[in-house]
């Protein structure tokens, strides 16, 4: 059994590459190193190159024996997405239609897929269900529903089955300290608190404290990177099980407030978080946090991880690699 395992060198794809290799399965991951680091794939059978490279796909699934694949390699800056949208339809959605075809042609027919709860924009209500409204406000949400209905073709034409996984806040790094996001190329609350909170950038922004929220600060579901690659592990299980295509949303279901993150950063770490509040950011809802009920009924999976944990593993991770794994 082998997963080939596309952005296999990003923050999440490298925790999860490393779970699933210690599930006993056989991997080859394959990124451009455009943003993920060599050294984050440790001793794991790896390829530099493209997704959108059909004949090497297919080659790699024929050398290698695949016969699942997890499928991470995209672009993922919201703000970059509505400046160059070309890069992002062009990488993320033309990219991921010539890997499937590279997989159709090698007869692999197992995928999971990681998109986001950013294709529910503002949430019509809250905890969203992966059946409520889906209104994307960004390109990149646009790309990932695209990729999302573009497999969803796939299952009713061909023999692929897909499990599409759609994050909520991912966050924190491995128990060891060994993999993490790196905060240069991320524009997420917690690598931003870490950086504030160690000195290594001015005082954090908190865009606005007047959002309809218990303390006017914006409510998301911050889950523990590793249990969001346990979720990768139970959605390969559940493929290889003969389990039809389906659509998940993985997160905790409970809302944390900027504010609550904040304090729970001081009680964690002792130290002081310094913040500033600012006006909103545009496109920012009030609050999103997951229904995650249908992929525990599904799979059986549930977070093990707790916010602290998020904080604890953030924090150590962020003071010891400040340049991530460039340090
Ligand atoms: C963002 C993206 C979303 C993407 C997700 C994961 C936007 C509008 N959404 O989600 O498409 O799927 O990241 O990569 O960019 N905050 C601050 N100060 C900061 C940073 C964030 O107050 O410096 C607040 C935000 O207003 C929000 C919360 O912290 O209330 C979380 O923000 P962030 O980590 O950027 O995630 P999302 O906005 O939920």
């Amino acid at each position: 059994m082998t997963v080939l395992i596309t952005g296999g060198a990003g923050y999440i794809g490298s925790i999860t590459t490393r779970l699933i290799r210690s599930t006993g399965r056989g991997v080859v991951v394959l990124d451009t190193l455009e943003n993920g680091r060599r050294k984050a794939v440790g001793d794991a059978p790896f390829v530099q190159g493209d997704v959108a490279d059909t004949n090497l796909v297919e080659r790699i699934c024929k050398e290698h024996g695949v016969d699942e694949v997890v499928h991470f390699a995209a672009y993922k800056a919201v703000g970059e997405s509505m400046e160059n949208p070309t890069k992002y339809f062009q990488n993320n959605v033309t990219g991921s239609q010539k890997l499937f075809d590279g997989l159709n042609r090698a007869g692999v027919q197992r995928v999971v897929f990681s998109s986001t709860a950013a294709v529910y924009g503002t949430p019509t209500r809250v905890p969203v269900r992966e059946d409520d409204p889906l209104s994307c406000e960004s390109v990149y949400a646009e790309t990932k529903l695209m990729i999302e209905r573009t497999l969803g073709w796939y299952s009713k034409t061909t023999n692929m089955r897909s499990v599409v996984l759609r994050y909520f806040n991912a966050a924190g790094a491995s128990q060891d300290c060994t993999l993490g996001e790196d905060w240069r190329h991320s524009q997420n609350l917690i690598p931003h608190v870490m950086k504030a909170t160690l000195g290594f950038a001015p005082a954090l922004k908190v865009f606005g404290n007047d959002f309809p929220t218990p303390d006017g600060t914006g409510v998301r579901d911050y889950i523990h990177v590793e249990d969001l690659a346990a979720a990768h592990v139970a959605a390969l299980d559940h493929l290889k099980k003969g389990g039809e295509s389906i659509t998940c949303n993985v997160g905790t279901g409970f809302g944390t407030s900027v504010m609550q993150i904040i304090d729970a950063t001081e009680r964690v770490t002792g130290m002081k978080v310094p913040y500033e509040i600012v006006d909103r950011r545009a496109g920012d809802p009030a609050e999103c946090y997951a229904d995650a009920s249908r992929i525990n009924a599904a799979f059986g999976w549930t977070p093990k991880h707790s916010l602290d944990d998020i904080i604890a593993t953030a924090y150590a991770w962020h003071s010891s690699h400040p340049q991530g794994h460039d340090s």
